[in-house]
């Protein structure tokens, strides 16, 4: 590390020789019925995999060496993504034979791993500054940094508490509401000194959270915590990953902003407004509505008189005449029959039937290939 020490004192970190663990593993129960068919890294935000907003975050600090610890689905993984080359950068795939938890998939490419690195949970978004990151690490002389960013509800969270230097003095891994002591998380990104690693079983279950970093501080290891107040979201669940998605559109599209991908047939009595993204190939129809923040994916099709508003569409949907959809995420190829209705917060996943005249309440989540008959009222 010493040319990165040298280059802190010119005030100045190049990260390039840096590699990055990404973390892809887990179930993503949450975001089911999303995930069914499609792993959390891969699945669409603005019409692009996930990993790509991730591997760019990553090279736009100038990591391009990418180590994926895959738990499971790594053929699909691997299909899709390849060698990086695409994105410019460079990945290399660690697999698990079965889940070994966020340290333990780490211990797991060990083989890949000979100086400081990062570990980024596979489902964050962020723009937290990782060169600055990089300088209070070395700065403090850690073990491990964790950067650390403000939540309203902690609990779902890993709550870290440190003292008025930033060392770690506790980590609470989804605290009771009694047990919150702060609203500052562990935001998923460590900076890590491969010593790390002769503390971590090889081949066992094993998570930084509660099974690695609790027993480094009990023996008195650095360990740092660094708020950042920029922009954080973990796309989880699915409040937070169309959260995601509004946010981007405002950010990229603007408020008003109409962004189409391709060539797309919109009718002139259509009302598209914006933040809104059309996938390339959509067919917008005669006097059908698609209010923003707004995604459809490349082929979708909103039929004459059907309103899409707020919601994400992926690829290949068809909203029937006179559908109506709300704040919600319809996943590949869903069929709305005319006139149906889908509600705030309801999640489609790929290939479903809403029959005509249907109306799925708030909330309600329909998996793969599931087909609703025409004319019911889910609630
Ligand atoms: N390779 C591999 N193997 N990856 C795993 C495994 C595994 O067995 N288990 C989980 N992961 C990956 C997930 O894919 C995800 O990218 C990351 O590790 C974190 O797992 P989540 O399941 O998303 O955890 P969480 O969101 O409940 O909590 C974690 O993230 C929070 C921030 O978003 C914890 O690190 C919390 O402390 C933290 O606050
Ligand atoms: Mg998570």
């Amino acid at each position: 590390m010493a040319g990165k020490v040298d280059a802190f004192v010119w005030g100045r970190v190049d990260l390039g020789a840096m590699k990055a663990v990404i973390l892809v593993g887990g179930e993503a129960t949450r975001l089911r019925p999303l995930t069914c068919n499609t792993p959390k890294i891969m699945v669409p935000v603005l019409n692009r995999s996930f990993f790509e907003h991730l591997g760019g975050y990553l090279k736009k600090h100038n990591i391009v060496d990418i180590v994926l610890a895959v738990g499971k689905s790594p053929e699909q993984i691997q299909d899709y993504l390849g060698d990086g080359s695409k994105l410019g950068v460079r990945l290399t795939y660690s697999i698990e034979n079965r889940p070994l938890g966020t340290a333990g998939a780490v211990k797991n490419a060990e083989r890949f791993l000979d100086d400081s690195f990062i570990v980024l949970n596979g489902d964050i978004f962020t723009d937290i500054d990782l060169s600055r990151m990089m300088r209070l690490h070395h700065k403090n002389k850690a073990t491990a940094s964790l950067a650390m960013t403000p939540v309203e509800d902690p609990t779902m969270y890993g709550v870290v508490e440190t003292d008025s230097e930033g060392r770690v003095k506790r980590f609470i891994e989804k605290p009771s509401r009694e047990m919150v002591t702060t609203n500052m998380i562990n935001a998923g990104i460590y900076i890590l000194e491969p010593d790390i690693l002769s503390c971590i079983a090889p081949d066992t279950f094993s998570m930084f959270e509660r099974d690695v970093f609790p027993p480094l501080l009990e023996k008195g290891q650095a360990i740092y915590g660094y708020p950042f107040r920029d922009y954080w979201i973990d796309i989880g669940a699915p409040d937070k990953y169309l959260k995601l998605h509004h946010d981007l559109l405002r950010r990229y599209v603007g408020n008003k902003g109409i962004k189409f991908e391709g060539e797309s047939f919109v009718h002139p009595s259509a009302h598209i407004e914006g933040p809104a993204i059309i996938g390339e190939g959509c067919f917008v129809d005669r006097n059908s509505i698609v209010r923003g923040p707004a995604v459809l994916g490349t082929r979708c099709r909103v039929e004459e008189g059907a309103v899409v508003e707020g919601a994400v569409l992926w690829q290949d949907c068809q909203i029937s005449k006179g559908a109506k959809l709300r704040n919600c995420l319809v996943a590949c190829r869903c069929r709305i029959g005319e006139e149906s209705e889908i509600s705030d917060g309801c999640i489609l996943g790929d290939d479903v039937r809403i029959g005509k005249g249907s109306k799925v309440s708030k909330g309600i989540k329909i998996w793969p290939s599931e087909t609703v008959e025409p004319g019911t009222i889910l609630s």
